[in-house]
């Protein structure tokens, strides 16, 4: 394909939003347009936007906003709201940035080069929401065009971030879950997975290029492939496993009300899968679970804990936490500190509820004061910071396998004198801890066993095993 330009692409939101956005770069050279870093060369501006908290979606309007001026003095660019605020608002979004040329839902990707060329030939204001039936598999033509296939093995799916041994692989879309709270299922849509081929052959093409470590991506990915009648989550694992080259495999996110003995069993038994689990409780009060529709109560939850740590004693167990969802009482917001100090968690995400419109709960009574939700939310991380040490207080004297990720960039003055001169590396064990260690030989990708010497409330640092002590 003809070069026709560069494009600058902002990614906000989560995991799936920066896979969406590496696809929507391989779409844009697929069309002609080349990925840049540097946004005064852009020929194309596209934010793909997050829409999941309030703060969220207002970053999106800000930086978009900043081309107004822009577009004065460079009436050609082509500026473009993609993702969760733009299925989100439609055409809608245009009252807020004016200047916008392309409206792209987060099912439109597909689309893109299409409305490219439509804007050029002097068409404004291009609004697709639409569905799409195929969810990446769009993708095998992308993919298997010459030209993607080598920008995949050159620069692995042409992300700019440094660390390539590791990738995010989004496996299914949407979610039907409809937590009260929540505005996935309106900005992503149905729940839809994959087909295992397409998910197999694209990260057999990432193994080749050199890629370690793969993060299978979905709302629920218990659930992969139940509505198609296809394979199971855990028999994906299996598949997966079976990769050359890929030798750790992670997932995210598991629903509590979902998680299977098969799974727990999975995590147990296939050693590339990674002994880490983020299972997402959002609050320890059985009222406001109900309200939220989670579809488990505390107890649930705490059994299945307890289940998955007697198969995999080992485990690191992650988790969100909303507060302050209306009608959270203080003794709400206590049950929900007793659940911390019950778990002991070895690492949360906790946010404060954020009144999202398209969801249920923002027309609910009882919505809890701004100030006191910061409140709550600094006494639960401040509880968690408390375990998030302890847990890694726990693993000194240990020796943990690190999947090598590149240079330290704060370096520890700790180490033994003569391990001081040397390159200071970092990394990642499958308990999903950061660990700092010095070494001479250690490359990006390597998997190396480190004694844990020390921890710190976010790290921890070690030595070779094996090193001089
Ligand atoms: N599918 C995942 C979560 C996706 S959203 C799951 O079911 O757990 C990631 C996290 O954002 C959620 O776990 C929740 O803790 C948080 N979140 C979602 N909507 C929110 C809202 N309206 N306000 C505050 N936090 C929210
Ligand atoms: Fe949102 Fe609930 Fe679906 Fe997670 S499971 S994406 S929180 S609706
Ligand atoms: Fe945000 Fe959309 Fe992800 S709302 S959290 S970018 S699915």
């Amino acid at each position: 394909m003809k070069f026709k330009g560069y494009a600058y692409i902002n990614t906000i939101g989560c995991q799936m939003n920066v896979y969406d956005s590496e696809k929507l770069a391989l779409i844009l050279n697929y069309n002609g347009y080349r990925q840049t870093r540097d946004m005064d060369q852009a020929d194309i501006v596209i934010c793909n936007t997050c829409s999941i908290r309030h703060k969220a979606e207002e970053k999106a309007f800000s930086f978009l906003g900043r081309f107004a001026r822009i577009k004065k003095k460079k009436p050609d660019i082509i500026i473009v709201m993609a993702g969760c605020v733009a299925q989100q608002e439609g055409k809608k979004a245009f009252k807020r940035v004016h200047h916008l040329d392309i409206v792209l839902g987060t099912q439109a990707f597909s689309r893109f080069g299409k409305h490219i060329d439509a804007v050029k030939a002097g068409k404004n204001r291009i609004v697709d929401i639409e569905d799409s039936e195929k969810l990446y598999e769009i993708m095998p033509a992308v993919l298997e065009s010459d030209a993607a296939e080598s920008t995949i093995l050159e620069h692995g799916t042409l992300n700019f971030k440094e660390n390539k041994i590791s990738r995010f692989v989004t496996i299914m879309q949407g979610c039907e879950n409809f937590c009260t709270y929540c505005v996935v299922p309106y900005v992503r849509g149905k729940e839809r997975s994959r087909n295992p081929e397409s998910i197999i052959k694209e990260i057999s093409l990432l193994a080749k290029s050199g890629v370690k470590e793969i993060n299978l991506l979905g709302q629920n990915v218990n659930s992969y492939g139940q509505l198609e009648g296809q394979i199971s989550f855990a028999e994906l694992l299996v598949q997966v496993s079976k990769i050359r080259g890929i030798q750790r495999i992670r997932f995210a996110t598991s629903h509590p009300k979902d998680l299977s003995m098969d799974l727990i069993h999975a995590i147990r038994d296939l050693d590339k899968v990674c002994n880490h689990l983020h299972l997402p409780v959002q609050s320890g009060s059985d009222k406001i679970l109900k309200k939220m529709n989670r579809g488990y109560s505390r107890q649930t939850y705490i059994k299945r804990i307890f289940d998955l740590k007697k198969q995999c004693p080992e485990i690191g167990v992650s988790t969100d936490i909303i507060v302050g969802f209306p009608s959270e009482t203080r003794d709400d917001f206590s049950e929900t500190m007793d659940l911390l100090r019950e778990i002991k968690f070895d690492s949360i995400f906790a946010f404060a509820y954020s009144n999202r419109s398209s969801a249920p709960a923002s027309k609910f009574s009882h919505q809890v004061d701004e100030k006191e939700k910061l409140d709550r939310l600094n006494k639960l991380l401040e509880l968690q910071e408390h375990y998030t040490k302890q847990k890694n207080l726990e693993l000194i004297g240990k020796t943990l396998e690190i999947l090598v990720e590149g240079q330290s960039v704060r370096k520890h003055n700790g180490f033994k004198k003569n391990h001081k001169n040397m390159e200071q590396m970092t990394g990642r064990s499958a308990c999903n801890k950061i660990v700092h260690f010095p070494s001479e030989s250690a490359k990006i990708g390597d998997l190396i066993k480190i004694q844990i010497k020390n921890a710190y409330p976010h790290s921890l640092w070690g030595y070779p095993a094996g090193a001089l002590n």
